[in-house]
């Protein structure tokens, strides 16, 4: 992770490494359209964007661009109107539901902007969760569970359940979930919201550890400005598509 962005051609679409061998994960004109509502709303129209491993991405945007929209298609919980995502070699359109489930669950993290904790479980059983479904032992996912946890600073919280728990700590157990498989790619929306600077950072520095000690490639959604700025590339959602166009500076 570091700081240098290119601001060469502002405006532009970004069109990222696409096909590249070493891509994590790959999407191509991927277009979504929710046609529920008063009107069909074309939310994303023709993204086209691809993330290396150990690469980190930020993704900023104005409230409603699509930033979750284009994460939830990014990581599979929902699927495109058009165009196709591909994690690790695997176009998700070809699998169906429990095979996605599975992939999901080897190789990718994922913080929710609403945390979606399981509010009958405790702290240390929701990051635990990730493990038990990855068919890891019990003592071994609870070990690695709670040193996570003892790392984004709630080693004393470990038995809460969320309805005990701060908004910004529920926040932390979400990532600390995220982060808990060693995943090859984690996608973040809002991960430091409602965090003070001193924890943020104490999150950043957590993200900046697994990408260099594991290669973890970072996908994440932020009005954070510091956050944004210590990725390797910062894009901005607008109109439907994504620019390199650094909107921080301008
Ligand atoms: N399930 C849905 N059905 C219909 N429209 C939707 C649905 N989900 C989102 N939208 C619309 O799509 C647009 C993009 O929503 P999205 O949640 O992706 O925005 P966002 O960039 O994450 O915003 P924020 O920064 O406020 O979280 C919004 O205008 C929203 O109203
Ligand atoms: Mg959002």
């Amino acid at each position: 992770m570091k700081t240098s962005q290119s601001a060469s051609d502002k405006g532009s679409q970004a069109q990222d490494n696409s096909g590249s061998s070493a891509s994590v994960l790959t999407c191509s004109h991927l277009s979504k359209v929710y046609s529920n509502g008063p009107q069909a709303i074309e939310v994303l129209s023709d993204v086209n964007f691809s993330i290396d491993k150990g690469e980190s991405v930020a993704i900023v945007g104005s409230s409603g661009a699509g930033k979750s929209t284009l994460l939830n298609l990014l990581g599979g919980l929902d699927l495109p109107s058009r165009g196709e995502v591909v994690l690790l070699g695997n176009n998700f359109a070809d699998l169906n539901e429990k095979s996605r489930g599975l992939l999901r669950n080897r190789s990718l993290g994922f913080v929710y902007q609403f945390h979606h904790l399981l509010p009958e479980f405790t702290a240390l059983e929701n990051v635990i969760m990730p493990l038990i479904i990855g068919k890891h032992s019990k003592s071994e996912a609870s070990d690695r569970a709670a040193q996570l946890l003892k790392r984004v600073g709630l080693s004393e919280r470990l038995n809460h359940k969320p309805s005990e728990l701060s908004g910004g700590e529920r926040q932390r157990v979400a990532i600390a979930r995220a982060l808990v498989a060693q995943p090859a790619c984690v996608l973040m929306d809002e991960p430091t919201g409602n965090l003070d600077r001193k924890t943020a950072e104490s999150i950043q520095k957590l993200m900046e550890e697994l990408n260099s000690e594991l290669g973890t490639s970072f996908i994440v959604v932020t009005h954070d400005e510091s956050l944004a700025l210590e990725q390797d590339r910062v894009l901005y959602l607008a109109d439907g598509q994504l620019h390199h166009q650094d909107p921080l500076h301008h």
